[in-house]
């Protein structure tokens, strides 16, 4: 009889990042846990959050989410909270077009303090959150265009209020 094969277990670890109120928190939590709450609670520094997922019947996929505060006064400790980073989420708000603008900035932050182990950047996505709201505009040729120039490997209107493109 053959000997059952241990399932095998990886750890990733993921940051979250974006100006404040752009919604990292609740994406995370949307994710996560399934919830959302309307009221701004900003992050102090950093959280965490893990979700596990069966990637298949012998593969478990543990992700480690860093929720990294947006505020300006938190920002001189990313270096140290990006360390071994395998992979970034960069949030903006759809309503508040000068997040968009901060996108570079926190592109550049993170390329400029943190590698893969074979020195190549780490893989770059990008939300466009807040798709619920009625002011919210996206256009798709700019977005695209946008990430394919700044070498993010792709972009997704996400609303963690209405759990759209979350899971
Ligand atoms: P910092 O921790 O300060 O960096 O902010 P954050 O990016 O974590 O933002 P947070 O998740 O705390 O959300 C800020 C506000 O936006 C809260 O009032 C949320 O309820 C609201 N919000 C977040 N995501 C959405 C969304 O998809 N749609 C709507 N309508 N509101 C959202
Ligand atoms: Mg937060």
């Amino acid at each position: 009889m053959a000997a059952p094969t241990a399932a095998k277990e990886h750890l990733y670890k993921i940051l979250v990042i974006g100006e404040f109120g752009v919604g990292k928190t609740s994406v995370i939590r949307r994710y996560t846990e399934g919830v959302f709450s309307p009221n701004y609670k900003l992050t102090i520094g950093v959280d965490f959050a893990l979700k596990t997922v069966n990637w298949d019947d012998s593969t478990k996929i543990n992700l480690q989410l860093w929720d990294i505060a947006g505020h300006e006064r938190f920002g001189q400790m990313t270096r140290v909270y990006y360390k071994y980073a395998i992979a970034a989420i960069i949030v903006f708000d759809l309503t508040r077009p000068a997040t968009f603008e901060s996108v570079l900035k926190w592109l550049n932050d993170v390329h400029s303090k943190v590698m893969l182990a074979n020195q190549e950047p780490v893989p770059v996505v990008l939300l466009a959150n807040k798709c619920d709201m009625e002011n919210a505009t996206v256009d798709s040729r700019v977005l695209s265009q946008f990430c394919q120039s700044n070498n993010i490997v792709n972009w997704f209107e996400t609303s963690a209020k209405n759990n759209i493109n979350i899971v």
